[in-house]
């Protein structure tokens, strides 16, 4: 009776023979691949019939920052696939101990790779104690990372913030636990370091895949400066005065010192620098020891390492504890020269602009902006 036709059977009816046999054997296929894209893990955990065949990954480095070079350590080469898994795990709030805070968290691609607060909320809502960094061009620094340089590299830098008690506040097992047992990491941590089991995934495997994923976020080269320098971009007058006092490029145009301390390409030194933010009656003084209290040095106290100003336009508020809200008032403070301190540096004295060079020197600042890297997917999440 046609009533009691299914429409399973109408379905079938309307399909030609070469459909019914061919379509399961498509499904099969496409299902098999996917297996073998990601498959299972036994439960003993073994993971040698993965395959392993990383594929090296050139980073593209635009002509700027050619002559930088980027620093990669022998035993941690960047590939696809540890890329990928970098990346993954750059976004992903499973490296915090109640997976609510992932690195991106405090590092987002709109603000230049932080957070724009004074300081950044880690689990809990808990308070850190100094301005989330921006990571633009971080893999071409090599004077040590953090405001005080307390880690030499980025391979070192990654598990600091995973431990932190107002950050991530996890501990190395408990990531490793998480990630062992997760269903699709222990794959990939295969396929981009050929480990044969899952005990064999380890926090220093998180640390290479986030150091090999940070050191391609690099600046597009697309910045006004970046094109003025190739002659694609003719600065405005403004942009054009503001140039010449932060070079000191012109005779006639006063010299705001700027570059001695941020020079192009990436805008800082890297040196580490009291720039006179604090009142102190000695050395001792300072709230924040900043890099005395890494080397030990009594002549480093409330230094701090340079920042870049690479889109600075974004990344507000400014210094090391996000005291100034805008760049307004970063040139009040370097109109006035800084607060007298044994290590203030020689290049700081009262620039004495006027307001209308003020701006012209913030209209520069903002020809560093570069929002190029908005199209480069690797800057946004993975999920
Ligand atoms: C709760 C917010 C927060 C989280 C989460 C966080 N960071 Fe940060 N990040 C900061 C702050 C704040 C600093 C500066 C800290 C200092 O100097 O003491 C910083 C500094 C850095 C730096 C140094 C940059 C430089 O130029 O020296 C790197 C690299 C970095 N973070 C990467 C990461 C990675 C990778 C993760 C995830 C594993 C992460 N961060 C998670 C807030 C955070
Ligand atoms: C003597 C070295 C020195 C000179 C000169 C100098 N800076 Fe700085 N600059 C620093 C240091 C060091 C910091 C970070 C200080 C801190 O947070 O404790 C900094 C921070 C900044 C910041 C904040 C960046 C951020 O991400 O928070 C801006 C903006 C800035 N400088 C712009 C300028 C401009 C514009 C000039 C010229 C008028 C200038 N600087 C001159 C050393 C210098």
């Amino acid at each position: 009776m046609y009533n009691k036709i299914t429409k399973r059977e109408v379905i079938l009816y309307n399909m030609h023979w070469t459909q019914i046999y061919i379509l399961p054997l498509l499904l099969g296929v496409a299902f098999l691949s996917s297996c073998r894209k990601n498959p299972p893990v036994d439960d003993a955990g073994d993971l040698s019939k993965i395959a392993y065949q990383p594929v090296s990954y050139e980073v593209e480095i635009p002509e700027i920052y050619k002559s930088l070079g980027l620093e990669i350590p022998i035993d941690n080469p960047i590939t696809v696939e540890g890329l990928d898994l970098g990346h993954k795990l750059f976004f992903d709030p499973i490296l915090s101990v109640d997976s609510t805070v992932s690195c991106a968290s405090c590092h987002l691609p709109r603000g230049a790779l932080t957070d724009n607060l004074p300081q950044s909320f880690g689990v809990e809502n808990k308070l850190g104690r100094r301005s989330a960094m921006s990571l633009l061009n971080v893999g071409f620094f090599k004077n040590g990372l953090f405001w005080d340089g307390r880690a030499e590299n980025l391979e070192a830098q990654a598990l600091i913030p995973i431990q932190d008690p107002v950050e991530m506040a996890h501990s190395l097992v408990g990531v490793e636990t998480a990630l062992r047992t997760h269903k699709e990491y222990p794959a990939a941590f295969r396929r981009a370091f050929g480990i044969d089991h899952i005990d064999q995934i380890n926090a220093s495997l998180v640390a290479k895949a986030l150091a090999q994923y940070q050191r391609t976020l690099i600046s597009g080269g697309q910045a006004k400066f970046d094109r003025f320098l190739r002659n694609e971009y003719l600065f405005t007058d403004e942009e054009q005065n503001g140039f010449d006092m932060f070079f000191d490029a012109n005779p006639d145009i006063p010299d705001a010192e700027c570059a001695h301390c941020h020079p192009s390409p990436l805008f800082t030194s890297n040196q580490y620098i009291n720039n006179g933010l604090d009142t102190v009656s000695s050395l001792e003084d300072f709230e924040d020891q900043g890099r005395g209290a890494v080397s030990n040095k009594r002549i480093d106290n409330g230094r701090f390492r340079v920042p870049t100003l690479r889109n600075i336009e974004f990344s507000a508020p400014y210094m090391h504890d996000g005291r100034f809200a805008t760049l307004d008032e970063v040139l009040d403070h370097y109109n006035h020269g800084g607060f007298p301190a044994d290590n203030i540096d020689a290049n700081m004295r009262a620039i004495q602009l006027s307001e209308e060079e003020k701006q012209d020197l913030i209209s520069f600042l903002k020809t560093l902006t570069d929002t190029s890297y908005y199209q480069n997917p690797l800057f946004f999440s993975p999920f």
